[in-house]
């Protein structure tokens, strides 16, 4: 089994019957889903959740897990996504797959965040670069800001400006390791048309790590 399949399912083996959830965008989080289904089909599991993309909302139609919305369910019971990178006090860098600001949301919105990994995302300290989603009227501004900050580069894809579920762009910037994750992220927050970013802090509460052989779950209390 993949290191990503090994973690997902450890997860996937917290959620109880009747919980409300968050569901992540990702790789991770695709195997995650698949063994979801699995249990609402053989456990008769019953389940709501909510999807921070629109690839996630796919394939939860697709798999016939149930769907709703923040606005029936306000907060949810738990949430489970991947990361890109995760340090030792399970701060995470999110969003390479650009669905960080509805993740974000989620996150927030969830009791328990269940992050899922390979081992190849750990690293004592962040050092990847931190997407930043901004809107479009305030890109200029917010890019000035950001090349104080580290080095900015607006993401593309296929040669054309990348664009979010949400309809806006990415920049990417590389702030070298990051020594203080919380106020790089208060940095983040504080610029003008920025209207989220992948750092996650204080919100993951159980990380499941998975490896070629074995899980590892990691606990933290939720802050
Ligand atoms: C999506 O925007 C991201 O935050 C993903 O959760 C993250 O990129 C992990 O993706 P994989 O599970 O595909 O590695």
């Amino acid at each position: 089994m993949e290191p990503k399949e090994r973690a997902a399912r450890s997860a996937i083996s917290r959620i109880q019957d009747g919980q409300v959830l968050g569901f992540g965008t990702g790789s991770t989080v695709q195997y995650a889903l698949e063994a979801l289904a699995e249990r609402i089909r053989d456990e008769d599991l019953r389940v709501l959740g909510v999807p921070t993309s629109l690839q996630t909302q796919r394939e939860c139609q697709r798999l016939k897990i149930p769907l709703t919305t923040l606005e029936e369910h306000p907060s949810l019971h738990l949430a489970f996504d991947g990361a890109d990178q995760v340090d030792d006090d399970l701060q995470c860098i999110k969003g390479y797959g650009g669905a960080l600001l509805r993740e974000k949301i989620v996150a927030a919105a969830a009791q328990r965040l269940l992050i899922m990994v390979d081992d190849s995302k750990l690293s004592p300290r962040l050092n990847k670069p931190v997407p930043v989603e901004v809107m479009p009227f305030g890109m200029g501004v917010a890019q000035t800001f950001l090349q104080k900050l580290g080095r900015p580069v607006l993401r593309s894809k296929d040669g054309d400006t990348y664009w979010t579920d949400n309809g806006n762009p990415v920049i990417d910037v590389d702030l070298g390791t990051i020594a203080d994750p919380a106020e790089a992220a208060r940095q983040l927050d504080a610029i003008p048309g920025v209207v989220g970013h992948g750092l996650f802090i204080d919100l993951t509460t159980e990380l499941h790590v998975g490896t070629a052989t074995s899980v590892r779950i990691i606990e933290r209390e939720p802050v």
